[in-house]
């Protein structure tokens, strides 16, 4: 028989984590940055505002905003060496899994762009070594995800522009919305950074938690941030609103709403896009997200699949299976829907997440890298297995 240990249900197997970066109430739909409610700093801030806010603890005061600006739009470029390894990649590569590898790839750098490298010095000790690395990481996730765009639909790369803000170069290098002037309608840039600012940050989730686990074992700053993509990547994660829109294409129809849905009820796939971790009620994220759909639509042209998230929503919350677990729309319900209209193919999606949550990452790496008492992550696991016994001789066995 199997003496297996008795399950000791007291076991707590989180990892115990205290931050000041953000708060989540998750019964009362409440999300806040540094004690600022998402709702305001959608409304009044910007992404690049939001990121210093994140990191540094404190809204920027009009020099430092310019400052910090400046210094992030110094490191757009990647290395000549980087875009040609990115050219390696197959022509139908998952951009997510470029995005991933470049990082990763980005952390093979001489010292100076990886202090983790130099000997002798304790990288994380200077705040100009831990800032100078921020800049470059947030300088350059957009010309990544950029060229990983472009790989993925056949076109030459597109280098970053200089004196461009952050989200119009973004815009310039994907070439996108206006083919002539490169100018996007600045409703969509604001819509773009709005988006941003929603996925920015928050808690201890799946990606975010890789982010402090790596960055506890002083493994540099790239590799750290190529381990969280990873982690941002899966379908259950950064991956959703991917996993959303395939979803609204499958059921194709209003009409074949409530078939789907029986079929989730019987654990035959999952409303993708609903349910959270935390969230035990609707998302505030969500409703931002799906206030910004008009403004893109009113541009971009209407997405027709939102009828289908919006009907589907609407049955979704009067419906007994999802009311008892407390099922309402994530951040990722509406998100993907508004990324189709603008013209991104799907598999871009989870890429768009990356981009603004490296702020997130970057702020719990230096929270972690700034803390005296931070120790390697190590949880300890609940073993259930077998107690102690000898070894059998094969001879012996049945
Ligand atoms: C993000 O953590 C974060 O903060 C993440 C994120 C961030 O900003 O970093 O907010 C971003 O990742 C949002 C979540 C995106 N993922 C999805 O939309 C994928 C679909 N959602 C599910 O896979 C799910 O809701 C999770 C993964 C998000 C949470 O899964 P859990 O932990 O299993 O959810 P749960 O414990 O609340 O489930 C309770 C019940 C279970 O059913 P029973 O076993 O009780 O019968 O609800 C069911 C689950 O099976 N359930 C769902 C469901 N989500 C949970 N049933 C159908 N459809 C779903 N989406």
């Amino acid at each position: 028989g199997e003496n297996l240990m008795l399950y000791d249900p007291g076991y707590m197997n989180t990892i115990n984590c205290t931050s000041k970066i953000s708060y989540i109430d998750g019964d009362k739909g409440i999300l806040e940055y540094r004690g600022y409610p998402i709702e305001e700093l959608a409304e009044k801030s910007t992404f690049l505002e939001v990121a210093f806010l994140l990191i540094y603890g404190e809204l920027p005061t009009q020099s430092q905003k310019i400052l910090w600006e400046q210094r992030i739009l110094r490191h757009t470029y990647l290395h000549t060496d980087i875009g040609k390894m990115m050219q390696s990649f197959h022509y139908d590569a998952h951009p997510m899994g470029i995005v991933v590898s470049t990082m990763s790839a980005m952390s093979t750098f001489q010292a100076e762009q990886n202090p983790t490298l130099l000997v002798g010095i304790d990288p994380y000790s200077d705040p100009l070594v831990l800032n100078k690395q921020i800049h470059r990481i947030l300088g350059r996730m957009p010309t990544v995800a950029a060229y990983a765009y472009r790989h993925r639909i056949g076109r030459p790369y597109n280098e970053p522009a200089q004196g461009l803000g952050y989200i119009e170069n973004f815009f310039y290098m994907l070439d996108r919305l206006n083919e002539t002037n490169y100018a996007p309608h600045p409703k969509l840039v604001r819509a773009l950074d709005i988006l941003f600012i929603l996925h920015a940050e928050h808690e201890l989730n799946c990606s975010t938690a890789a982010m402090r686990h790596l960055a506890s074992s002083e493994v540099d700053v790239y590799t750290c941030v190529a381990g969280a993509a990873a982690a941002l990547y899966g379908r259950k994660h950064g991956g959703a609103n991917e996993a959303v829109l395939r979803m609204l294409e499958e059921i194709g129809s209003v009409e074949n709403i409530p078939a789907f849905l029986d079929k989730v009820k019987i654990g035959k796939g999952r409303l993708m896009g609903f349910g959270h971790r935390v969230y035990k009620n609707y998302d505030p994220r969500a409703k931002i997200v799906k206030r910004l759909a008009d403004d893109v639509f009113s541009i971009c042209g209407k997405e027709p699949l939102i009828d289908i998230a919006v009907e589907l929503e609407r049955i979704a919350l009067t419906d007994k299976y999802f009311i008892d677990r407390k099922l309402y729309p994530n951040v990722d319900f509406y998100t993907g829907v508004i990324y189709k209209s603008m013209g991104f193919p799907t598999d871009i999606f989870p890429v768009l997440f990356t981009i603004p949550r490296v702020a997130g990452w970057l702020a719990h790496w230096k929270e972690f890298h700034t803390d005296p008492e931070n120790k390697i992550v190590r949880p300890r696991q609940n073993y259930i297995g077998y107690t102690t016994r000898h070894y059998i001789p094969i001879s012996d066995r049945k």
